[in-house]
């Protein structure tokens, strides 16, 4: 069984993702976690993140774990604990640009694949239901206001930076959906076989329920 949830940047679908995987006692795999994982190795290493052939370099190499713990899962990139790290703005934004690389692409979804191919993951993304997975067994599409996923972007990392602003975070997040809405291969878009989901106005608990439901019990 293979669950796809694909949705833009603070749609919640990693939150859910991962509740969804330990309530099913599947496997969580955050695919967006690999993108951000090769814009961290490169940005570490002073690269030029435009550079193509390296960045494909990297994510060939790129050993990446997903150790599941209390709190979701712990991401080790060639065995050091990437888990903060990875969350990083900055590091969110290089994955931006890596993920609109062909070969990075590539290399990176045959990946995804060997790992579906397992069977029982709770996979999210942007093209998982697609791209990577076309045949899962269950699509969803998460999708809420840009001024609520600013929002939740904001709460979650305030603590760490408290000099944050709103509206900046919310500009960020209008970025970012250009740019994954935009791009050449792979963009953003719904399959045509997804349950589309919004967010906006839904707790987490909800949001999974109605998930949990929808693969229980299909309409
Ligand atoms: O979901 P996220 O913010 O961790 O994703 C980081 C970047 O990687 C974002 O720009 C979208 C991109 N991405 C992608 O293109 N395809 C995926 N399957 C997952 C993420």
């Amino acid at each position: 069984m293979i669950i796809a949830i694909d949705g833009p940047a603070g749609s919640g679908k990693s939150t859910v993702a991962k509740l969804v995987a330990k309530k099913l006692n599947y496997r969580y795999i955050d695919t967006g976690a690999m993108y951000r994982s090769v814009a961290w190795v490169a940005q570490k290493n002073g690269l030029n993140l435009a550079d193509e052939i390296a960045m494909a370099k990297i994510a060939e190499n790129l050993k990446i774990e997903f150790i599941p713990n209390a709190n979701g899962q712990t991401v080790l990139v060639d065995g050091e604990n990437a888990t903060t790290d990875l969350k990083n703005e900055v590091v969110g934004k290089g994955a931006a640009t890596v993920a609109a690389q062909e070969s990075v692409r590539e290399l990176l979804v045959a990946r995804q694949r060997q790992i579906g191919e397992t069977g029982n993951v709770v996979m999210d993304g942007r093209d998982i239901g697609t791209v990577v997975f076309p045949q899962s067994d269950k699509k969803f599409f998460f999708v809420a206001d840009a001024e609520e996923r600013g929002r939740r972007r904001y709460e979650e990392l305030k603590s760490k930076n408290p000099e944050l602003d709103l509206k900046i975070i919310i500009e960020e997040i209008r970025q970012r959906d250009y740019e994954d809405c935009n791009r050449k291969i792979s963009p953003l878009v719904k399959a045509e076989d997804a349950l589309e989901v919004d967010t906006t106005r839904l707790s987490i608990e909800e949001v999974t329920d109605q998930v949990l439901k929808n693969i229980n019990n299909p309409t």
